[in-house]
C-alpha cells in the first residue's frame, strides 16, 4: 500500500512515498519546464541534414549556461551528455556523437533541466530533412498516445488509468508499448516515486492526488516491444530493428485534472514534417 507525504518535510532520498508539493513547487516546476520547453523550441531549425548529434547537445548546454540552468544527465549514474538522442530505432538514451543526421531519420531529443533546485524533464521527435510516411505515422501516434495519457490525469484516477489510456489506443493500431522504460515521479529529485508504465489496467495502481509531479513518456514502436541495450550501457533499441518514437512531458496533479509544465509557448509540440512516400 502506497503512502504519501508532504514534500515540504518528506527526506529528499526516494523511500517509496509519493511525494505531495505545495504552491511553491508548483511555481518552480513551472519555471523549469518552461525553459527546457523554449529549449526544445530553439532546437526546431537546428536539428537538420548533415547536423551531428553532439552539436544538438552542445546547443543544448550552452542554452542551459545562458539561463542558469545546469543539465541534469550531466554526470548523472555515469552519464556524460546534456541530452539524449535518439535516432529511427534507438528507443531511448542514445548518446550523442559526431555522425551527421541522415535525410529521413527521425530523432528524439530529451532534455531535462535543474533550475533553482526544480528539474524540467521533456522530449519531442524531431523530422529530419523528409521522413517516409510510416515513420510520420508513428510520431502521430505517439504524441496522440501521450496526450491521451496526460488527459487521464485527475485526482481519484490511478496510474493504471494513465497507462490503459496509452496501450489501448496504441495497440488498435498494430504499434507496441515499451515495457522496460516507464515515467517518472520528479522534483527536487530527477527520479522518484511512482514510476508510470505506459500500459496498465483501468483503477490499477497508485491513486493520482493533488500535488504530485511526474513525467509521462511513452516509447512506441512500429514493429515488437522488446528492446535491448548496447554494450555502451545506455542506448537502448528495438531487438526487431523496428522504428521507435517518444514524446514526454512533466505534469502535476491539479485539485480539478491536470497542469503541463512542459507545453511548448511557440505551439512546436510535435514536429512538422516534409514526407514522402
Ligand atoms: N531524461 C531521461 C528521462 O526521461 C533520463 C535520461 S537519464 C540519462 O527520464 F542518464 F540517460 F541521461
Ligand atoms: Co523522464
Ligand atoms: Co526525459
Amino acid at each position: 500500500m502506497v503512502t504519501y507525504v508532504d514534500a515540504g518535510t518528506a527526506p529528499m532520498r526516494k523511500n517509496g512515498q509519493i511525494k505531495l508539493y505545495g504552491p511553491e513547487a508548483f511555481d518552480g516546476m513551472r519555471a523549469a519546464g518552461r525553459l527546457v520547453a523554449e529549449c526544445l523550441d530553439m532546437l526546431v531549425g537546428e536539428v537538420d541534414v548533415g547536423v551531428p548529434t553532439d552539436r544538438i547537445d552542445q546547443l543544448v548546454f550552452e542554452f542551459a549556461m545562458d539561463h542558469r540552468a545546469y543539465p541534469a544527465t550531466l554526470m548523472y549514474r555515469g552519464y556524460e551528455r546534456s541530452t539524449c538522442t535518439s535516432i529511427n530505432h534507438v528507443v531511448c538514451h542514445g548518446i550523442p556523437n559526431d555522425k551527421p543526421l541522415r535525410d529521413g531519420d527521425i530523432v528524439n531529443v530529451d532534455v531535462t533541466f535543474v533550475l533553482d533546485g526544480w528539474h524540467g524533464d521533456s522530449s519531442r521527435m524531431y523530422a529530419v530533412g523528409e521522413i517516409p510516411r510510416r515513420a510520420e505515422r508513428l510520431i502521430d501516434v505517439t504524441y496522440e498516445s501521450l496526450m491521451l495519457g496526460v488527459a487521464a490525469v485527475k485526482p481519484g484516477n490511478t496510474v493504471g488509468d494513465i497507462g490503459h489510456a496509452i496501450q489501448s489506443f496504441v495497440e488498435p493500431q498494430h504499434m507496441s508499448v515499451v515495457r522496460d522504460f516507464c515515467g517518472h515521479g520528479l522534483g527536487r529529485m530527477f527520479h522518484d516515486e511512482p514510476n508510470i508504465v505506459h500500459l496498465g489496467r483501468p483503477g490499477e495502481g497508485s491513486v493520482l492526488k493533488p500535488g504530485m509531479f511526474f513525467t509521462i513518456e511513452p516509447m512506441i514502436n512500429l514493429g515488437r516491444p522488446h528492446v535491448k541495450v548496447l554494450s555502451d550501457g545506455w542506448t537502448a533499441v528495438t531487438r526487431d530493428r523496428s522504428l521507435s518514437a517518444q514524446f514526454e512531458h512533466t505534469v502535476a496533479v491539479t485539485e480539478t485534472g491536470v497542469e503541463i509544465f512542459t507545453l511548448s509557448p511557440k505551439g512546436l509540440d510535435k514536429p512538422p514534417y516534409k514526407s514522402v512516400g
